[in-house]
């Protein structure tokens, strides 16, 4: 558990050959506060800058302008202690599911803060009953479902214990079942262990069913526009939470906030895949 603290920050990308007049300003003075333990989500238009700022949290990438602190201590790039979870299943094709948990473990043991050889596949084997994976330990990623896989992304992703777990649209290219399925995984695994997660998404209901807090990002320069707090009662113990009227209400505001952030029509239409928000009417 981490907090984070975003001060002022500013990302430009310099366009090749060309002086910083003609930079694209991907994110202007964001300020954000990101609490321990909390489940954070974030949507926002095509291009908005979503993936610039996670690349920021995850030290990936370096700000032009601002700080990142995560428990006070300034970003200065990759740790162990953020894992990131990408859209695509970023596996190691020549390594079974276990040893692909195993990388970064091992990665921890070359530091000497880590686990021994049996000790770390002890750990990579539990990490993939939590996501269900048991009976698939020996499978190359070739011969797992797109679930799986992001399954195993995901036991890899916490099976060192990370105080932050960065996820870029991690959901996204599953089928509307299996991206069901493992929001409750990551749910219930959130319920478990109290990891702060900055969970980027295009679904409105995405963002609503799992986030404490939706940030709703607008676009150039990427700035949050407004944070809404979820409060949904007993959503962990309504089986269709999905369709409250509460839902739908928060819903509808966020994607409202989506739509007002739009360039106007006819100049350049926003993309489907930035408002996607399945029984909102557009
Ligand atoms: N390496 C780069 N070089 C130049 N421009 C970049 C680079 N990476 C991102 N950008 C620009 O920064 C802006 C923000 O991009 P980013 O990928 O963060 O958007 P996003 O919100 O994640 O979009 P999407 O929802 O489509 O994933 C865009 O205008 C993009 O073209
Ligand atoms: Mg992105």
């Amino acid at each position: 558990m981490s907090t984070i603290e975003i001060k002022n920050l500013g990302k430009k990308f310099l366009r090749s050959g060309s002086s910083e007049d003609t930079a694209v300003t991907a994110i202007e003075s964001l300020d954000l506060r990101i609490q321990d333990g909390e489940f954070f989500t974030l949507v926002g238009p095509s291009g908005c800058g979503k993936s610039t700022l996670l690349d920021i949290l995850a030290g990936l990438a370096a700000p032009t302008s601002g700080e990142v602190l995560v428990d006070g201590e300034p970003v200065s790039g990759p740790s162990l202690e953020r894992s990131v979870v990408f859209q695509q299943y970023a596996l190691f094709p020549w390594l079974t599911a276990v040893a692909n948990v195993e990388v970064g473990l091992e990665s921890q043991a070359r530091r000497g803060r880590g686990l021994d050889k049996s000790g770390r596949r002890i750990r990579a084997n539990e990490y993939l009953r939590l996501v269900g994976l048991q009976g698939v330990e020996d499978k190359y990623p070739h011969e797992l479902s797109g679930g799986m896989r992001q399954r195993v992304a995901i036991a890899r992703a916490l099976a060192h214990e990370p105080k932050v777990l960065l996820m870029d649209e991690p959901f996204a290219a599953l089928d509307a079942q299996t991206r069901e399925q493992l929001q409750d995984l990551l749910l219930d695994i959130w319920n478990r262990t109290r990891t702060t997660i900055v969970f980027i998404t295009h679904g409105i209901e995405e963002a609503v069913y799992l986030g404490q807090r939706v940030a709703v990002m607008s676009s150039k320069p990427g700035r949050i526009k407004e944070i809404i707090n979820i409060e949904l009662d007993g959503r962990h113990s309504v089986d269709d939470i999905r369709s409250t009227p509460q839902f739908s209400d928060y819903r509808h505001r966020i994607w409202t906030l989506l739509h007002e952030s739009a360039p106007s029509a006819g100049n350049s239409p926003v993309s489907r895949k930035s408002l996607v928000s399945p029984g909102v009417p557009a």
